[in-house]
């Protein structure tokens, strides 16, 4: 399991350590939730942002865009330094024109889909993407309860990825009470916001996704 942690969960006013600290216990990835008030409730970073702490870590920085047109954006986030770019298929951007541009820009393509998106929306898109992203929580906010009902959905999804060489990532909710039914589902990276920065020992936490 890669674990990518959600800097939404992190302490704003000292970025910079909690990257670097975040990066020094074991993170694979870091994930980095762009929302924009329009798509999803919540209002958080964008391009400044990812381009001013590029220069804190060599992590894989993850962008999760949660925006309503996420094609107008993409050359702009990879240009700040994004390596994969993640977008959700209930956006009003053209998916596969979408994908095609991740790629031009040099980046990994993502798709996500929300709790009440079936899994036959991203299924034309499955052969162009790197990964797809199946939500465990409604996007928004970090601290929020894990649905245990988007299983079959990841399952379904493991299923169509076989042998395929896909990441399949899961977000919302996952700590290490949850960590185990992910993983047997077929997930293969976890996002971890409140169960990461939230806990006491961060290392510890990070050891308890990779141990899956
Ligand atoms: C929700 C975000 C998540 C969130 C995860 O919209 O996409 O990445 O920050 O936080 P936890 O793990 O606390 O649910
Ligand atoms: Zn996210």
């Amino acid at each position: 399991m890669l674990v990518s942690p959600s800097l939404l969960s992190a302490d704003f006013s000292r970025l910079e350590d909690e990257i670097k600290q975040i990066d020094a216990c074991g993170a694979d990835w870091l994930h980095l939730d762009v929302i924009d008030g329009v798509f999803a409730p919540n209002i958080t970073f964008g391009v400044p942002v990812v381009k001013s702490i590029r220069h804190l870590s060599d992590m894989v920085f993850d962008l999760h865009l949660m925006i309503i047109d996420p094609l107008k954006y993409i050359e702009a986030f990879a240009k700040a330094g994004a390596d994969f770019i993640t977008f959700h298929i209930e956006s009003e951007s053209d998916p596969a024109q979408t994908i095609e541009k991740i790629h031009a820009c040099g980046c990994k393509a993502g798709v996500a889909l929300k709790p009440g998106t079936p899994l036959e929306a991203v299924e034309p898109y499955i052969d162009m993407a790197d990964m797809i992203l199946i939500m465990t929580v409604e996007p928004g906010f970090s601290g929020q309860s894990f649905m245990a009902d988007m299983m079959p959905k990841l399952k379904a999804l493991s299923a169509l990825c076989e042998g395929k060489d896909k990441y399949i990532q899961v977000d919302g909710g996952i700590g290490k009470d949850t960590i185990a039914t992910v993983a047997q589902n077929g997930a293969n990276v976890a996002v971890g916001g409140n169960a990461i920065f939230g806990a006491e020992d961060r290392a510890e936490a990070i050891a308890c996704f990779h141990r899956y």
